[in-house]
């Protein structure tokens, strides 16, 4: 891992050169204008700390617990659609990679490896839903991912419709023929043939998911499974409130990585609302531009029980397989145990809003 650079920011390059155009495109790119890709970023770089001194630094430890799993560190990896695209190890070098630590990943449901065979990594494991038309769809990944020993179950509540990606409209995107989406069977999973003019992913979404859903649906999917739901892409304190009462176990405060909404606010300044809204009844946790371990700070002072990492870890598989996500991973971690340092806290439970210096007008 020698030849993988010290700034995840620089995996970009690497994963350019290492993938077809299109794909790097799909990965890297958000929805119309991409401000709000940009503007995660942004938000978080703004952050300023004050930290405190004279504090024995000499242990730092990063685990947190969440939903009732003991985790050596607060970051995970969030939801990403075809890994294969990336490496031909995909999602199974991705979960490999997770495993050696017992970082927490989240798989997509429109992976390209099966949930089972992500979870027989043995490390925490949820898995992502969308709300299908066809609601059998979805019932049957929630008894899959069950049985597979899933910890939790994420359902992506910022996808009624597709963002307007005109990248992926330009480039045509679509599945190379040797890739399928493999966690359904049949027809649905070849789903993403080329389509002429059109992002294929764009067309899927827009024949398969459900605009129409709601409350209700959130309802449904937590009558039929016992497992811990989470809710990814809230960022109204309103739907914060309301996903407690409706007994929704955890939340991720997400814009989808700037890739639904343009114009969206960036997910570190949404954060503070949400947190103020649920009062400590829920976990929230915070994803979109986390690259630098004093980011993923930043979101712990600000309240957020864990983040998720999307792109860095594409990027990583994408220029050395299971290892470049590994690089990752303990980038982040080693960058976060030196920030808590500086910051002078020792364990995740001390880093506090007092860390961070208030903005005008407060949070
Ligand atoms: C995503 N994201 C996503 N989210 C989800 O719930 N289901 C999915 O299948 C996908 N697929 C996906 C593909 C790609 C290529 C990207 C970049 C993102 C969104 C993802 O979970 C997360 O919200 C963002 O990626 C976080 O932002 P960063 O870390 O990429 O800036
Ligand atoms: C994406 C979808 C798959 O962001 O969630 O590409």
């Amino acid at each position: 891992m020698d030849d993988l650079p010290l700034r995840l920011d620089d995996l970009e390059s690497l994963a350019r050169a290492a993938m077809d155009p299109r794909a790097f495109d799909y990965y890297l790119g958000g929805a119309e204008d991409e401000h709000t890709l940009a503007g995660n970023r942004e938000a978080l770089d703004r952050i300023r700390f004050r930290g405190r001194v004279l504090v024995d630094v000499t242990s730092i430890d990063l685990g947190v617990e969440l939903l009732g799993t003991r985790l050596p560190s607060p970051v995970c990896i969030a939801p990403t659609a075809f890994q294969r695209l990336a490496h031909p190890g995909g999602e199974e070098a991705t979960a490999a990679a997770a495993a050696t630590v017992g970082h927490l990943m989240v798989a997509s449901t429109l992976a390209t490896t099966r949930f089972e065979e992500v979870a027989a990594s043995g490390g925490p494991t949820w898995l992502q839903l969308y709300v299908f038309r066809d609601r059998g769809l979805s019932e049957a990944l929630v008894q899959r991912a069950e049985a597979a020993g899933a910890t939790a179950l994420c359902l992506t509540v910022d996808t009624p419709v597709q963002g307007k990606r005109e990248r992926d409209v330009r480039n045509g995107f679509a599945l190379p023929p040797h890739l399928r989406m493999a966690n359904f069977d049949g027809g649905v999973g070849d789903g993403l043939g080329v389509r002429p003019g059109d992002s294929a992913l764009a067309a899927f979404i827009h024949e398969q998911f459900d605009p129409s859903v709601d409350w209700s649906d959130v309802a449904w999917l937590r009558s039929i499974t016992r497992l811990p739901l989470v809710l990814k892409g809230v960022t109204h304190p309103e739907d914060a409130r309301r996903a407690v009462d409706e007994g929704i176990d955890g939340l991720v405060v997400s814009n989808h990585g700037g890739r639904q909404l343009d114009g969206a606010l960036a997910t570190i300044d949404a954060l503070p609302d949400v947190v103020a809204a649920v009062q400590g009844r829920i976990p929230v946790l915070l994803d979109g531009g986390v690259r630098r371990g004093r980011h993923v700070a930043a979101a712990l002072c600000l309240g957020a029980a864990a983040v998720l990492v999307g792109r860095p870890v594409l990027y990583g598989l994408a220029a050395a397989g299971r290892d470049g996500v590994r690089h990752v991973l303990d980038t982040l971690d080693d960058e976060l145990s030196r920030t808590m340092a500086l910051l002078g806290a020792t364990r995740v439970s001390e880093l506090g809003p007092d860390l961070v210096a208030p903005r005008r007008g407060g949070w």
